[in-house]
């Protein structure tokens, strides 16, 4: 797993600039010429960090064209637009000296530092630290940031003189994604304790945490961004926002939603608008917020598809589409339905209905030349199977 230190020589680092990016047709030819003059590892290793920093580049923006990654601290690493968004957070709390528990290859400790805070960082793999270190310095950051490779298990966060926590528990072993938090690493045992060390606090944790699990007074926020739910994070402390046990937040608009004296989501009849709440909204149980904004209801208590008879204004909370009809679902009334409605281009949407959207595209056997674009949502009322023809709107 580890990889030659010698990679962040001067050696190292031309193969690597060279290899970059990587080219799979052009990298066979690029290497053998190499190793003419390099050792063969270091050539190997070279190959492997262009590859991973062309991914980086793709999934974490052009901030990683000059930084260093292992498989897995690419894989963990937090996206620049939602590490900014929580080191703003923590200095909008009034954060000041960050001590970063597991920080991997340094994503989250570089944003603390971009937004003014400093960072103590602890990783326990020897490579990742290093990394780490040489991403921190490839940023000019050394000076707000001091990278220790350490156990963060017992890390005593106030005696290094911080104010606030972040931890972000390994949560993959083996290439294989750990479900239960109590086999993360840290724990989520030790991550709390961790973590409510300082009067502020943070733990970075899978989207499909258990709504119970976060302490009284926590605030745990899901974000989405560019329509990805990305992750969740529970606020801890003077992080945490007094009232809101549950908040949503879609970038890059940052609008938010928050379960502050939320009532249980009314269910009505399907009517002339669907709308399609954020992931974010959907996995904070926040749907009732896009009922209240549009003046809305659930289609059925268990599915997340808002209905109005209005039409909604546009937010980032909610896709919206326009209904054209609905009928109970059958393949072959669907066919016909989309054969009468000219229907060329479809997008299959489902909810609590098991189908492969291809495989249903396939079925309906559009007719070439026909121009209408509309949206199939497959979903169900109660244990009836429904199909909803719509269009959709900016
Ligand atoms: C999810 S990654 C952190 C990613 C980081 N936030 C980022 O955005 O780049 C978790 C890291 O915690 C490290 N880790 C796990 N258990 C640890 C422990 N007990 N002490 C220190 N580091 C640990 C892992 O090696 C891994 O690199």
């Amino acid at each position: 797993m580890s990889q030659p230190p010698t990679l962040l020589s001067a050696a190292g680092r031309a193969l690597v600039d060279q290899f970059f990016p990587y080219n799979p047709s052009t990298v066979m030819a690029a290497s053998q010429a190499a190793r003419a003059s390099h050792d063969g590892d270091l050539v190997a290793a070279a190959m492997t960090q262009a590859k991973l920093r062309t991914r980086a580049v793709e999934r974490l923006g052009p901030q990683a064209q000059h930084l260093w990654f292992t498989a897995d601290g690419l894989e963990q690493a937090t996206r620049p637009t939602v590490a900014a968004l929580r080191a703003a957070h923590f200095v909008a709390s009034g954060a000041h000296r960050i001590a970063d528990l597991g920080c991997g290859v340094g994503f989250d400790a570089i944003a603390f530092a971009q937004a003014g805070m400093s960072v103590i960082a602890l990783e326990r793999d020897e490579t990742t630290a290093e990394y780490a270190r040489a991403n921190i310095a490839e940023l000019g950051l050394s000076e707000s940031v001091e990278v220790l490779n350490a156990d963060a298990v017992s890390f005593d966060a106030l005696a290094h003189g911080c104010d606030a926590t972040f931890v972000d528990p390994a949560r993959r072993l083996n290439g294989q994604r750990v479900k239960d938090p109590a086999k993360w690493s840290p724990s989520w045992s030790d991550a709390l304790r961790l973590a409510t060390a300082t009067p502020m606090g943070c733990l970075k944790v899978a989207p499909g945490i258990d709504h119970a699990l976060p302490p009284l007074g926590a605030t745990t926020s899901w974000i989405s961004d560019g329509g990805d739910l990305v992750e969740a994070c529970v606020w801890l402390g003077a992080t945490a926002t007094d009232h809101v046990a549950r908040e949503a937040i879609v970038l890059p608009s940052g609008q938010r939603a928050n379960s502050h004296a939320i009532q249980p989501a009314s269910v009505g009849p399907i009517s002339d608008y669907l709308l399609e709440p954020d992931d974010a909204v959907i996995r904070a149980g926040l749907v009732q917020r896009v009922n209240d904004l549009v003046g809305g209801t659930l289609i059925d208590p268990a599915i997340a598809y808002v209905t109005c008879d209005s039409e909604p204004a546009a937010a980032p909370l909610y896709s919206r589409f326009a209904v054209v009809e609905h009928l109970p679902f059958s393949l072959k009334t669907v066919r016909h339905r989309l054969r009468d409605l000219q229907v060329g281009t479809l997008e299959v949407k489902k909810r609590g209905f098991a189908v492969d959207p291809e495989k249903f595209r396939h079925d309906m056997r559009l007719e070439k030349g026909a121009t209408q674009s509309l949206t199939v949502l497959l979903t169900r009322i109660g244990s009836d199977p429904v199909a909803i023809i719509a269009k959709r709107l900016p």
